[in-house]
């Protein structure tokens, strides 16, 4: 049992943090400020005002804005604000010429330490990889969140090799042949993590992987049992401490949406059998074009069972939301939302399975609520995670080929019927909870991550 002096120390010492602006990176970082806050430490929110979080859903916070508080900037209002390409072109942004700014806003904060309380360290996403060297100029010690899989850190890591290899250069008849290095991947899912601009995205992928060696430890959103064999290779190749935390055990809803979500299919979900609906959302950030949309709506109807589906305004290119479907046509087995309170969904009763392009929050929220999945990734890590999901842990279909009607109606009848997927999933489900039980990993794990900041 925690001490209450201790915990109660400790609030007078600060954490910064500070997330990568886009929603799959606020999420655990503010979910990692809730539980340093509830650990009694006092956590400042270096935010941008880009994709601001809503300061209101987090009183117990400090908030500072950072990087981007010139509006005028003409260097900002270039930047895309819609899709992958807005991710990218603004952590290459923040990465090349944040440095200055963050030093002054940290120097702020370091001198007003007195009045303030002394700050412990500083919690950056792994991308930003710029703050190390403005952390070490400081003195001050810099702990990284990875928002993703370990299994992802270890392939990134070896992208290099499999460059050298040749990998790159394989052309499309190659695209199903086994990665002779991970047998668990196949060539098409090495392209897919989309090192198309090869020189800038090494560099920037370079970067993160020096500087999170660099860094004090890695803080991670999994748990031991799921990736015990690329633990074992991230201690090995990045020899700092790693912490393994799932957040969405520690927090059943969002706090941090950054788009308003709808609850008013809540009632319609209460009443459908267990197990019966399935959940469809693709993330914040991937976009598919017209034809692809139609394929999707065309699946979902002709499986015949009843779904939730999130349609991001934006989701599909060139559309303002669903205008492409004529009046009725998901019938009366469907309800769409914008924007879904996603954990609450996954952890309902109606919930049989979950339709996600794999970025890892959905994964791990699916598997730490015990939901097979339907895998479609698209992009970055989400071909790594769907490869793991489907055939390592096998609580997934892959989805692989496309997006064709037939093809989705088969892996949606197939998910929502299959016993031994559902099985291996609430397997895996009783193996996180059993982690975050007094003696279990995940729950020392948080524990040896309070003292090691407690100490530094
Ligand atoms: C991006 C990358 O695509 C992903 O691969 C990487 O791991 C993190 O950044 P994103 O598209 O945002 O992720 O997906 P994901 O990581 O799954 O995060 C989405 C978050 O939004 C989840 O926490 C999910 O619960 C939430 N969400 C999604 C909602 O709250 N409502 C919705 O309707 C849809």
């Amino acid at each position: 049992m925690e001490n209450q002096t201790e915990s109660s120390g400790r609030r007078c010492r600060r954490i910064l943090l500070f997330p990568l602006p886009f929603q799959g990176h606020i999420n655990p970082m503010l979910q990692l400020g809730d539980l340093l806050y509830s650990k009694g430490f006092s956590i400042t929110i270096l935010h941008t005002n880009f994709n601001a979080p809503a300061t209101s859903n987090h009183p117990h916070f400090t908030f500072k804005s950072v990087l981007d508080n010139d509006p005028q900037d003409p260097r900002f209002l270039e930047l895309p604000s819609q899709g992958i390409a807005a991710a990218m072109s603004r952590l290459r942004f923040f990465n090349q010429f944040g440095a200055d700014s963050l030093r002054l806003e940290l120097e702020l904060l370091l001198a007003s330490s007195e009045k303030d309380g002394p700050i412990s360290c500083l919690i950056t996403d792994a991308l930003c990889h710029f703050t190390q060297s403005v952390a070490d100029s400081l003195h001050l010690p810099r702990l990284v969140l990875r928002t993703s899989s370990l299994f992802c850190l270890v392939i990134y890591a070896s992208i290099p090799l499999l460059d050298d290899r040749g990998y790159f250069k394989l052309g499309d008849t190659h695209l199903e042949e086994q990665v002779e290095e991970f047998s668990l991947l196949k060539v098409k899912d090495i392209l897919k993590i989309g090192i198309k601009n090869k020189e800038d995205s090494m560099v920037m992928l370079t970067a993160m992987l020096k500087q999170t060696k660099a860094s004090s430890g890695i803080i991670w959103n999994s748990f031991k049992e799921l990736e015990e064999p690329e633990l074992k290779t991230v201690l090995r190749d990045f020899p700092i401490p790693s912490f393994l935390v799932p957040f969405p055990k520690h927090f059943p809803a969002s706090s941090s949406s950054l788009l308003e979500q709808d609850r008013t299919f809540f009632p319609w979900l209460n009443n459908q059998p267990l197990n019966s609906v399935l959940y469809v959302s693709f993330g914040s950030m991937i976009q598919v074009d017209e034809k692809d949309f139609l394929e999707i709506a065309n699946g979902l109807v002709d499986s015949k069972q009843s779904f939730l589906w999130a349609v991001r305004p934006g989701f599909v290119k060139g559309s303002s939301w669903l205008e492409l479907l004529p009046d009725g046509f998901l019938g009366e087995r469907g309800r769409v939302v914008k924007w879904a309170p996603q954990q609450e969904v996954l952890a309902h009763d109606a919930t049989g399975a979950f339709w996600t392009h794999n970025g890892w929050n959905s994964t791990l929220e699916s598997i730490c609520e015990g939901v097979p999945m339907i895998c479609s990734p698209i992009w970055g890590d989400q071909p790594l995670n769907a490869r793991y999901v489907s055939e390592a842990l096998r609580v997934g279909v892959h989805l692989e080929y496309g997006w064709q009607r037939e093809k989705i109606a088969n892996a949606i009848r197939r998910v929502m019927v299959d016993e031994d997927i559902r099985e291996r999933a609430r397997v895996l489900k009783e193996k996180v909870d059993v982690s975050l039980t007094n003696s279990g990993s995940s729950y020392q794990s948080l524990e040896s991550l309070i003292d090691y900041i407690s100490s530094i």
